[in-house]
């Protein structure tokens, strides 16, 4: 089989690198999605670190793993059920770290503050903090969203003082700028917070980088309703036409409790699509559409995960372009649909002994997710292949602990 392929495309095919009879492979088989090069955790530990692990090219965990602390505290939340910190589950959030281009970002819980870190080029372990860790001006700092976009970093606080906080970034002038005011939301929470209901979740910028968005857990025994709050970026450039001046938030955002939702937790957004997938961790998973008029967020489908105990983080894989999610009481992944929400499959884990997974990430063709353990049982990052569900790796993550939250990578 013959392909004519454009001269300018073909010259920009010759000159890279290329083993032999790689333009050979036919154009019809699935595509070979590149790993990502290192994935990161936080060991949120009273000397808060984020433990890096490089990834080779087959997907697999290697052993090199390094830990560089935040120069923050990291802490616990409360768990309602026991009044005893909470662990695993830490911090009732997901992203407690993010990675936005070359920068990584990562919350200290116990000294409300944000660190910067710039990922070295060669090695992605090596991390080396970028000016002092910013402070936010909310309690209890739990999840955090950046903009490579926009130069931007917005924290969740679900402390005393909850809310959203941005700032502007710049390697250049020495880190995370000031923050602006704190969006607040009306929680009542205490410092550390009593969770997992009634606590901040999730922010995260939508795919376009054009909105801000935060999933909200309601607490249905107080008949207090969860939500989906969303703030506009308004860009540098925008009204004034001059080029100074970073792009910022709005203070004013818009809240929806979506139809049949209570508990929202971890989200993802969709490739080709404005639509969310976010989970509930008091039944499953939603797909959310945001109606770009009014304030209204219509549910496109709601899936219900039987025999789930706490369905609370979620990624979308591009390998089989659907949902995974993960539930801190069952060790299994659950795959959904990207356009309903319905169950597709799941993978059970079981026989690797972890109690259940928290963080969850997809890259490449495989799907990483944390299982900090309980103290008896090791951390550990599981390792599955998106397209064949099973596990082909499970690492054990030696400088991290039961207090560990957040997955993030770099590709
Ligand atoms: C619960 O909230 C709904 C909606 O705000 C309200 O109509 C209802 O009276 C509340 N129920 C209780 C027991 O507070
Ligand atoms: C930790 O999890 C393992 C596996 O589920 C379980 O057997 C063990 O009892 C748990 N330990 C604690 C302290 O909860």
């Amino acid at each position: 089989m013959q392909f004519i392929i454009p001269t300018p495309l073909l010259a920009a095919l010759m000159a890279l690198p290329m083993a032999p009879g790689a333009l050979a492979r036919p154009s019809s088989c699935k595509a070979n999605l590149v790993a990502p090069r290192a994935i990161y955790t936080i060991s949120n530990d009273q000397q808060n670190a984020v433990v890096a692990m490089p990834v080779q090219a087959d997907g697999m965990v290697g052993k090199a793993t390094t830990s560089t602390a935040t120069g923050g505290i990291g802490a616990n939340g409360i768990d309602g059920s026991t009044n005893q910190p909470s662990a695993p589950d830490a911090l009732f959030s997901q992203s407690a770290l993010t990675v936005a281009g070359k920068m990584l970002f990562a919350v200290n819980a116990g000294s409300n503050t944000v660190s910067m870190f710039a990922i070295d080029a060669a090695d992605p372990t090596k991390l080396t903090m970028v000016g002092k860790p910013a402070a936010v001006p909310g309690e209890f700092p739990t999840t955090v969203a950046a903009s490579d976009k926009h130069k931007m970093v917005c924290v969740g606080t679900t402390g005393a003082k909850a809310g959203v906080a941005c700032a502007p970034f710049s390697a250049a002038a020495g880190g995370i700028g000031p923050m602006d005011a704190l969006r607040p939301f009306d929680l009542g929470q205490s410092t550390p917070p009593v969770g997992p209901t009634n606590t901040v979740s999730h922010v995260f910028f939508s795919r376009d980088q054009q909105t801000l968005f935060t999933t909200v857990k309601g607490d249905p025994t107080k008949n207090n309703t969860g939500f989906l709050a969303r703030f506009a970026v308004v860009a540098a450039d925008a009204g004034g036409g001059c080029d100074g001046g970073a792009a910022t938030v709005a203070q004013k955002g818009a809240k929806a409790s979506p139809a049949g939702t209570a508990v929202l937790f971890g989200a993802a957004t969709i490739p080709g699509s404005q639509d969310l997938f976010a989970t509930d961790a008091s039944f499953g998973a939603a797909v959310l559409s945001v109606q770009n008029d009014g304030h209204a967020v219509a549910v496109k489908g709601k899936g219900v995960v039987d025999g789930q105990k706490a369905t609370c983080w979620a990624t979308v894989s591009p390998a089989t372009k659907s949902a995974f999610v993960t539930d801190v009481g069952t060790n299994r992944l659950v795959e959904m649909s990207v356009a309903n929400a319905r169950v597709m499959g799941q993978v059970d884990l079981s026989a690797n002994g972890d109690p259940g997974m928290i963080d969850v990430m997809a890259g490449g063709n495989f799907i990483y997710a944390l299982s900090p353990g309980n103290g008896s049982t090791p951390t550990a990052i599981t390792v599955v292949n998106a397209r064949e569900k099973t596990q082909v790796q499970h690492f054990q993550i030696g400088p991290a602990g039961k207090n560990s939250m957040g997955l993030a990578m770099v590709v």
